[in-house]
C-alpha cells in the first residue's frame, strides 16, 4: 500500500473518512487513527502495528462536548477533570455507550476518551464525520512516535496517510485516570500529574503496581513498551554505576559524562519528556547497544519520564 504524507487535515480525513487508517500528531505522541464506527478499520488498526486485540483503542474527538457521543454517563469527578484538563494531554476512562464498538474497547463496559489540545488535531479530527480510534503510532513494543519520521519507519506501507505536523511538544502518552470507578484512579503517568489531578479531584488514587501486573486495570500496561532495540540501564545523577563506552549513548539533566559516544543533555524535565523517544530511535538508527538514561527528579512531569524509563529498562 502506498502511504501518502500530507500537510492538510482535509486531505487526512478524507482519507479517514473512507475507511482508511491515518496516522496524526497530538501534542503527546503521535496516533494512528481510524473511523470508530468502522470495524474494518479498527481490525486494521490492530494488524498494522501488531497490537494484541486485547488492548483496547482511546477514541478521539475535536471538542470536549463531543465526548457524550461514547459515553453513557460523566460523573461529577470526570466533568471536574473535563472542565480544568481538556483539551489536554489527559485521557479518562467512563462507562461506554451501547453503541461503541467491542473491538475499540476490547469488550470492557468502559471506553478511553480523549481531546488533545493541538492545531492540527483540532482541523484534523474536526473534518472526520466521526470520533478516531486511534492507539500511538508505532509498531507494538516500540517508543511511540513523537514525529513523523518515526511514524513513516514503523507503518510505511502498512497505513494509508500520514497527517505531517511538528514533533509533539510533550513528548510522552497521555495521563489515564479511570472515572468509571469511585474514587478515580491514576492508570498511566503522564503530563497531567497526580497532584495536578488532586488540586481539582482531590479523593484521586494512585494507581498500585499491582494492578498494572496481575489484573492490569489498563490492558495495555502488562505489555512491554517504549522499548528501544538498545538495552537501557537507569542511574541516578553523578552515580558510579553511570560509565558508559564510546559505543554507547547518554541522556539526563546533569553534565554528560565525557566517555559516552553521543549525549543528550536536556535543559529540564520537560525537555528531558519531549526528547526521549525520538532519542532512543536515533540510537537504534545508529546501532547504539547501550543507553544510559539519568532519573530526573521524581516530581511533576518527572514522574511519568521515570515510568517510561523503567519499563524500557524492564523491556
Ligand atoms: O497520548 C496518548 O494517549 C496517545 C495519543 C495518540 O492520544 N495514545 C496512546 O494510545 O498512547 P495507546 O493505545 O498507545 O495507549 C492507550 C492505553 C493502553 O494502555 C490501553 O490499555 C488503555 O489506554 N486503555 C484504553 N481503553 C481503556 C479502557 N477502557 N480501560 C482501561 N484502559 C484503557
Ligand atoms: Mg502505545
Amino acid at each position: 500500500m502506498e502511504t501518502i504524507v500530507t500537510e492538510s487535515p482535509r486531505i487526512a480525513a478524507s482519507w479517514l473518512n473512507k475507511g482508511e487508517l491515518v496516522a496524526f500528531p497530538t501534542e503527546t505522541v503521535y496516533g494512528l487513527g481510524g473511523d470508530m464506527t468502522n470495524d474494518t478499520a479498527l481490525r486494521q488498526i490492530f494488524s498494522a502495528k501488531g497490537r494484541p486485540a486485547d488492548n483496547p483503542l482511546i477514541v478521539h474527538v475535536d471538542s470536549p462536548g463531543r465526548i457524550q457521543e461514547v459515553v453513557s454517563e460523566i460523573p461529577e469527578t470526570a466533568r471536574r477533570m473535563v472542565r480544568q484538563f481538556f483539551p489536554g494531554p489527559l485521557t479518562l476512562i467512563l462507562k461506554k455507550k451501547k453503541s461503541v464498538s467491542p473491538l475499540v474497547t476490547a469488550d470492557l463496559p468502559t471506553v478511553g476518551v480523549r481531546c488533545p489540545a493541538h492545531p492540527v488535531a483540532h482541523a484534523f479530527l474536526k473534518q472526520c464525520n466521526h470520533p478516531v480510534a486511534a492507539p500511538s503510532a508505532n509498531i507494538s513494543g516500540r517508543p511511540s512516535s513523537t514525529d513523523w519520521r518515526a511514524v513513516h519507519d514503523d507503518l510505511k506501507g502498512r497505513i494509508r496517510c500520514v497527517l505531517k505536523g511538528p514533533q509533539s511538544t510533550i513528548g510522552l502518552e497521555s495521563t489515564i485516570v479511570d472515572c468509571s470507578v469511585y474514587p478515580p484512579r491514576l492508570l498511566r503517568k503522564g503530563a497531567v500529574s497526580l497532584s495536578d489531578l488532586r488540586t481539582y479531584v482531590p479523593e484521586t488514587a494512585a494507581a498500585t503496581t499491582d494492578e498494572n501486573t496481575t489484573q492490569p486495570k489498563s490492558p495495555g500496561l502488562k505489555y512491554p513498551h517504549y522499548t528501544p532495540a538498545a538495552r537501557v540501564i537507569l542511574c541516578e545523577p553523578q552515580s558510579a554505576e553511570c560509565s558508559p563506552g564510546r559505543k554507547h549513548a547518554w541522556i539526563g539533566l546533569s553534565e554528560p559524562p565525557e566517555s559516552a559516544g553521543k549525549t543528550s543533555r536536556c535543559a529540564d524535565a520537560d525537555d528531558y519528556a519531549y526528547r526521549l523517544f525520538s532519542f532512543f530511535r536515533e540510537c537504534d538508527r545508529e546501532s547504539i547497544e547501550v543507553i544510559y538514561c539519568e532519573l530526573p527528579p521524581d516530581k511533576g512531569i518527572g514522574h511519568a519520564i521515570r515510568d517510561r524509563l523503567q519499563r524500557a529498562a524492564e523491556g
